[in-house]
């Protein structure tokens, strides 16, 4: 059997309401799509999602990574729903699609893309992480838990599959280099970069055999434009079980509610909130940012399921402490560290106020 392709593309092609949720519209024009596309066998199987108000396109195929007729496929898909979110007069429609028309690789032209191929195991455990109102760093200190830090994941120091540990692919969304990082060995040196998550990202991890365990997409939208234009919301699949981090070892770097940037405006920050997927609707404030986890077993490269992951009581005491979390932030109104530093802000007003004030700056008496 030929290796299977798992593709997570996602973009924000209009919001219902604001920027807060996804019109079932979206939706349903997506999955009309994609049930044409496996008919026609371009892809084996597909599950659309959305995440606050990114629409998510889940697709499972035997092409390998970054396809053409795949991205391609992905990209009609945006466009159409754009059409669509226009008709409605939906809040952005369109915003993540920087191109007028596709050309080749969806990499690069707005919509975020994860995609690992792989050979299916006897049981193949796989989870999708999709976030809203952050961006692409964020999953740099999940990923971290996950596959490094033995607080967190048992397995690295009692299973026998996974205590050689793992290696971190990292990403300079700045710089467009990347680097390798092999684990425990090299654990300070990663977190040397992955703890500046707005430039450097964890693109993948692999294990030590090479094969690839997770990972994420890296689009820095504003970065891309050159301007603000809509935040990042990144997506992460993780392979779970047998020689990577068991399902619960996934899910639980995710009850600390950690900081993220990407709040309102995409200017300020704020606790990670993992949610079901009827509560993936960031309201207070644009957010708090909002994380869903859907689980899939994979049958002939067919997606059992989904599983709603944090649809779980477990995960209560996280969300508790993201609202309480969000209370003392915005507290602090427009103040750092709640509002971003200045350089990393998405919006604002400096070169205008600057420019009105410039007459009145004085220098300082000596
Ligand atoms: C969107 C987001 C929102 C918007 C805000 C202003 O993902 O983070 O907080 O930035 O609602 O949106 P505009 O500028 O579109 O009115
Ligand atoms: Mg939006
Ligand atoms: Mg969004």
């Amino acid at each position: 059997m030929t290796k299977i392709t798992f593709s997570v593309i996602k973009a924000d092609v209009g919001g219902f309401v604001g920027h807060s949720s996804m019109h079932k519209s979206l939706m349903e024009k997506a999955e009309e799509l994609l049930e044409a596309a496996q008919a026609q066998g371009l892809i084996v199987d597909f599950h659309v999602t959305s995440c606050g108000d990114d629409l998510e396109l889940i697709m499972t195929h035997r092409r390998g990574v970054d396809n053409e007729e795949i991205h391609r496929l992905a990209w009609d898909i945006f466009a159409i729903c754009t059409e669509v979110a226009r008709q409605l007069k939906l809040y952005g429609a369109g915003q993540d699609l920087l191109a007028d028309a596709f050309s080749g690789n969806i990499k690069g032209m707005g919509p975020g893309v994860a995609e690992m191929e792989f050979e299916e195991r006897k049981a193949e455990p796989v989870i999708v992480f999709m976030a809203d109102k952050t961006s692409a760093g964020a999953w740099n200190l999940p990923l971290y838990k996950m596959f490094a830090d033995p607080f967190n994941t048992a397995g690295l120091v009692i299973a026998p599959t996974m205590h050689a540990g793992f290696r971190f692919e990292v990403h300079d969304v700045k710089e467009h280099k990347r680097v390798f990082f092999s684990c425990p060995e090299e654990l300070y040196d990663l977190l040397v970069f992955i703890g500046a998550p707005s430039r450097y990202a964890v693109k993948a991890v692999y294990a030590k055999d090479g094969e690839i365990a997770a990972v994420s997409s890296t689009q820095r939208l504003a970065l891309i434009a050159g301007r603000y234009v809509g935040k990042d919301d990144p997506v992460c699949v993780v392979r779970c079980q047998g020689q990577f981090p068991a399902v619960g070892e996934v899910l639980e770097p995710f009850t600390m509610a950690h900081l993220v940037e990407g709040w309102m405006r995409g200017s300020h920050h704020g606790p990670l909130m993992p949610v079901p997927i009827h509560e993936a609707t960031p309201s207070r404030f644009d957010g708090p940012p909002r994380v869903i986890a859907l689980g899939f077993q994979l049958a002939d490269g067919h997606l059992i399921g989904p599983r709603d992951m944090f649809a779980d009581p477990s995960f209560d005491e996280a969300r508790r402490r993201c609202n309480f979390i969000a209370d003392y932030l915005r507290g602090q109104g427009p103040f750092e560290p709640h509002r971003l530093p200045m350089d990393e802000m998405e919006y604002t007003t400096l070169p205008q106020v600057m420019e009105r004030l410039k007459e009145r700056w004085e220098d300082l008496p000596e």
